[in-house]
């Protein structure tokens, strides 16, 4: 694996960043946008069905230039190749990181240890599309003969939120004769909440785990289990009402899964990056097999452009680029994602545990402390047009600085009159105002009472990127928007030197609360031995549930 060492904030490239941005901090979008007249259209890039457009960002044709120089140091382009090769770029857990293999196309070759893995990914792809077609034609029937009109996914983090995420994106192409439910929480109410007025007999359950180990599935399988086996009143009834997609063939057989109704994926695909696996499968489901198909396109559209683009028409590694500019060199903490569609409302919970799981280190790939630059930032946000009357007061009168991704689409997915223009004119009416603010002078030429005119005042110059979908959302837009995600965040974990594929930050907790779980059941007192505040809050739980 090629790299180059040392700490990136030591290299020239780094330094000289930092220099420009003393240079650059003060001018405002409004100068900027005045000196260019063309800087609107100079500054953006038409990818696929893309156009973004990233001139009302605080930076210059300079800035950009220099962030890529940084980007040459951190060999970036190496980087890419390396984990399009199948190189075991995550280092802590010795594993290769071949999300993009799972979108390869029949007939071509990605190794892995010198095993080809396109025909094994083709091979599970194949059973998924048989399955799915199955329960849709109602082919596959319950354990009395009823067809199936209920599937839920139990499943958590990258189990969860990709397929739920991908399932609301592209409700409009499902099959509406059946419902589809995501449970998540080891919260009951999560589980009880979904099989609601439910017929057992009518319901397949697609326990979703990489691991098939984790705490809060196999809590829900189990209830899910019961809650079937209960009212059909016969153990074989889970051989069709409960299928499985892990890389655990073992723990699957032990849960009583036959590994005939097991889908599989492999551990050089991380939880996060794993929708379009079978960990797709409710989608699949949903959408069919062919619109699953159409998305992984889109999918494999946006990594031929990562891979083969140069850096300045790249559109991921622009974006990962603008994004390490605001976090690493203007302070900023966050990063918000709004979408205007409705259909997109899980997006940014989707993209929270891709970024931040993957990039929320502060050691290198070396295990060296990152003492003295930020990595990934917080990521958060809702469809537009509701934060407007929400958060938005924050961002435009604030005191932060918050970079915004808009994302907007030219076609509505429902054409019901004046809707689509209404909220495309809210998306970009909200990017203008932020950008250019309102002065005093302005707000006093309308006749504004002096001591309002702080109050109404827009000081503007707040960046925002727009992302433009030249139609309406389908499974290859949605593909396309997803990869343009994972190569972003990509790029900005190699440029800091991080191992995005991992996540030991998760650990600790579970571990902790696999010694609470005891504590809170016993019925005799039991033994504290935690800090001082979660041995009394051990003690007030026990009593309040008493009580
Ligand atoms: O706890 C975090 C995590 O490991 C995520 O990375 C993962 O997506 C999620 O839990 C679920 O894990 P699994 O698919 O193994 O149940």
């Amino acid at each position: 694996m090629s790299e180059t060492n040392g700490t990136p904030s030591a290299w020239d490239e780094w330094k000289a960043l930092e220099r420009h941005h003393a240079e650059v901090s003060d001018r405002h979008l409004r100068d900027l946008f005045a000196e260019d007249p063309d800087r609107g259209r100079r500054l953006s890039l038409d990818v696929l069905d893309l156009y973004v457009d990233f001139s009302k960002n605080r930076l210059t044709g300079e800035t950009l230039e220099l962030l890529r120089a940084l980007a040459r140091r951190a060999d970036l382009a190496g980087g890419i190749e390396a984990m399009f090769r199948g190189e075991k770029i995550n280092v802590t857990e010795n594993r290769a990181v071949l999300h993009t293999a799972l979108r390869a196309p029949r007939g071509a070759t990605v190794e892995v240890d010198g095993h080809d893995v396109v025909p094994d990914v083709h091979a599970v792809l194949d059973r998924m599309g048989a399955f799915a077609g199955r329960v849709r034609s109602g082919d596959w029937r319950g354990h009395t003969g009823k067809r199936i009109r209920n599937v839920i996914n139990i499943g958590i983090g990258g189990s969860d939120l990709g397929p739920a995420m991908a399932y609301e994106a592209l409700r409009a192409f499902s099959d509406r004769s059946m419902t589809f439910s995501f449970v998540s929480n080891v919260d009951a109410t999560a589980f009880a909440e979904a099989v609601h007025g439910l017929d057992p007999a009518e319901t397949l359950f697609i326990i979703c785990s990489k691991t098939f180990t984790t705490l809060e599935t196999m809590t829900n399988a189990r209830t899910a289990r019961r809650w079937c086996l209960e009212a059909l009143g016969d153990d074989d009834a889970v051989a069709r009402h409960f299928v499985a997609v892990s890389t655990n063939a073992a723990e699957v057989s032990k849960f009583g899964i036959h590994t005939d109704n097991m889908f599989e994926f492999w551990d050089w695909v991380g939880g996060r990056y794993s929708y379009d696996s079978a960990i797709g499968l409710s989608l699949m489901v949903a959408i069919g097999p062919d619109g699953f198909h159409d998305m992984l396109a889109g999918f494999r559209a946006m990594d031929e452009h990562f891979r083969t683009a140069p850096l300045e028409h790249n559109l991921p590694v622009t974006l990962g680029l603008i994004g390490l500019w605001y976090g690493d060199f203007c302070g900023a903490q966050t990063q918000a994602i709004l979408p205007y569609n409705q259909y997109l409302w899980r997006l940014t919970s989707y993209l929270q545990q891709l970024d931040m799981e993957s990039n929320g280190k502060s050691v290198d790939r070396g295990g060296a402390a990152i003492t003295d630059y930020q990595t990934g930032p917080i990521v958060w946000g809702q469809p537009g047009t509701n934060g407007q009357h929400a958060y938005y007061q924050l961002i435009h009168q604030g005191t932060k600085l918050i970079p915004c991704d808009f994302i907007g689409f030219a076609r509505p997915s429902h054409d019901l009159g004046v809707h689509h223009e209404l909220l495309m004119a809210n998306c970009l009416a909200q990017t203008e105002a932020l950008a250019f603010g309102k002065t005093a002078e302005e707000v006093r030429a309308e006749g504004v009472p002096e001591a309002q005119v702080p109050h109404r005042t827009f000081r503007g110059n707040h960046p925002t990127t727009t992302l433009l979908v030249k139609k309406e959302i389908t499974p290859n837009v949605l593909g396309q928007l997803v990869a343009l995600y994972e190569h972003k965040v990509f790029t900005q974990g190699w440029i800091w030197r991080i191992n995005s594929f991992d996540q030991w930050g998760v650990e600790l907790g579970k571990v902790l609360a696999e010694r609470i779980v005891p504590e809170l059941q016993t019925t005799e007192e039991p033994d504290l031995r935690h800090d001082a505040s979660t041995n009394e809050l051990i003690r007030r739980f026990r009593a309040f549930r008493r009580a």
